[in-house]
């Protein structure tokens, strides 16, 4: 049974990577095109619009507003990418080079606004219960640049808790999965009660989600998650790693980084792996993403029964990933 769910997603994941890859750019201007259709071509596990289109298919919502919908996130997540790239200053993304490394800064900034532009035109074209979808979708995008905006704000801040970094996460990674949810249950004219659970849904999972990828910086490599890593370690940002360290062991932290300081890199992030296992920092920073995952399951509660399942899978699956 649990085979079928993940036949399941892996069919959705191709169908709508291949929508992606062939999606219909006009040839001119190539400054524009060319950069678009290179990021929609790179590697990417399609998680959010398999999110929203399995929720949409539980309340049985119309195929068309679907897929529009479904493509305006992925449109809109690649947008927040290919900006987080330039911020964050990475060279790796899907793996093959950032926008702004195989051209330049000024073409990753214009192909991140075309990415937007292009979201902005999918999901309008959505034609059940519209207003409040295009709303929705809107608060979802300005919660990303809040997020982002608090993730640079608290760069090198040292006082930043687990908390704050739960409260930015929310914004960040949160509020784009909550939108998956929202809006096919607003395609289905769901009532507010289930939208709010909803929502909880996508920060429960955010976090849990959010939470591993700072794992998976520090105890994964490039080539397998097809991004730059590391750039976190060497600009000493706070990740859920280094905050519950800072909680469990701030000593040993301060006394890690002034004598990892010079280090090139990969010592440093091996100095880092090994004082997080010795520690339990690591141990405990899984079980943290562990509760949220469970934490997420709950909130399906919402969900039709026979519907439910596939997206108890689809946790799973997010859980287990390694890329
Ligand atoms: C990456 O998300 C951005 C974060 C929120 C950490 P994904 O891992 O889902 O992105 P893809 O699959 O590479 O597009
Ligand atoms: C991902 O944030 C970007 C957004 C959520 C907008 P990060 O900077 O933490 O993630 P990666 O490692 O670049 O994917
Ligand atoms: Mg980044
Ligand atoms: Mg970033």
């Amino acid at each position: 049974m649990a085979d079928d769910f993940l036949q399941k997603i892996a069919e959705l994941q191709k169908r709508l990577d291949g929508q992606l890859k062939n999606y219909p750019f006009p040839q001119q201007p190539e400054y524009l095109y060319d950069p678009l259709r290179y990021v929609l071509a790179g590697s990417a596990k399609r998680l959010r619009p398999v999110l929203l289109t399995l929720t949409g298919q539980a309340f049985g919502v119309d195929e068309d507003d679907l897929q529009h919908a479904a493509l305006a996130v992925e449109l809109l997540h690649n947008f927040t990418l290919v900006h987080d790239d330039i911020m964050d200053d990475d060279l790796l993304r899907h793996g093959q080079p950032t926008v702004q490394k195989k051209w330049d800064n000024a073409t990753a900034i214009l192909a991140g606004d075309g990415l937007f532009v292009e979201a902005q035109r999918a999901i309008t074209r959505v034609r059940n219960n519209a207003q409040r979808v295009y709303t929705v979708f809107n608060d979802g995008a300005l919660a990303v640049c809040v997020g982002q905006a608090y993730d640079k704000e608290y760069e090198e801040n040292q006082t930043i808790t687990l908390n704050d970094y739960l409260h930015m996460t929310e914004k960040k990674t949160g509020a784009m999965l909550s939108l998956c949810m929202e809006i096919p249950a607003l395609l289905a004219n769901q009532e507010e009660a289930v939208c709010s659970q909803l929502r909880k849904f996508g920060y429960d999972i955010g976090k849990g989600f959010q939470i591993q990828d700072d794992i998976l910086e520090i105890f994964s490599d490039a080539d397998k998650m097809g991004k730059s890593l590391g750039s976190d370690v060497i600009a000493e940002k706070q990740t859920a790693l280094s905050l519950m360290a800072r909680k469990m062991a701030p000593e040993q932290l301060s006394e890690l980084w002034q004598r990892s300081g010079e280090q090139p890199i990969d010592e440093k992030l091996a100095a880092m792996r090994t004082f997080f296992e010795d520690t339990g920092v690591y141990a405990e920073t899984i079980a943290m993403a562990e509760e949220y995952f469970n934490n997420a399951v709950e909130d399906l509660a919402v969900i039709p029964d026979p519907c439910r399942e596939v997206l108890v899978a689809f946790i799973n699956f997010v859980k287990s990933r390694n890329y």
